[in-house]
């Protein structure tokens, strides 16, 4: 009797949570971009919009690429970054740069 009872409950609860990510429809996943810290593409394009307008500044709003890789994933945040200031918007795919080229610095604004 228990056993059933406890078969019962389970069907019960997969059904429900089947039932819940149905109607929640399917999850769209960001793209991880920095692996070692867990960092996705959506977090980083967010850092920028919010004013992450250097690497630097990425780097310490969302802690990617400052991994004990040593930072393989800035030959993507670069280009992103790039991409961003340079369009206003984020590309569908990020071409990684992998000239190993530091980026050029900038140019320093008028005050
Ligand atoms: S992948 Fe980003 S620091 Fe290693």
């Amino acid at each position: 009797m228990l056993k059933t009872l406890r078969v019962i409950s389970q069907r019960i609860a997969l059904y429900s949570f089947n039932e819940y990510n149905n109607a929640m429809g399917p999850k769209k996943k960001s793209e991880i971009i920095c692996r070692c810290n867990n960092v996705s593409k959506e977090t980083i394009e967010k850092a920028i919009k919010d004013g992450a307008h250097t690497l630097n500044e990425i780097f310490d709003a969302t802690s990617a690429g400052v991994g004990p890789c040593g930072g393989t994933c800035r030959r993507k945040l670069g280009p992103l970054l790039d991409y961003y200031l340079l369009n206003g918007t984020f590309p569908e795919k990020i071409n990684e740069d992998l000239t190993g080229k530091p980026p050029p610095p900038k140019k320093p604004t008028s005050s």
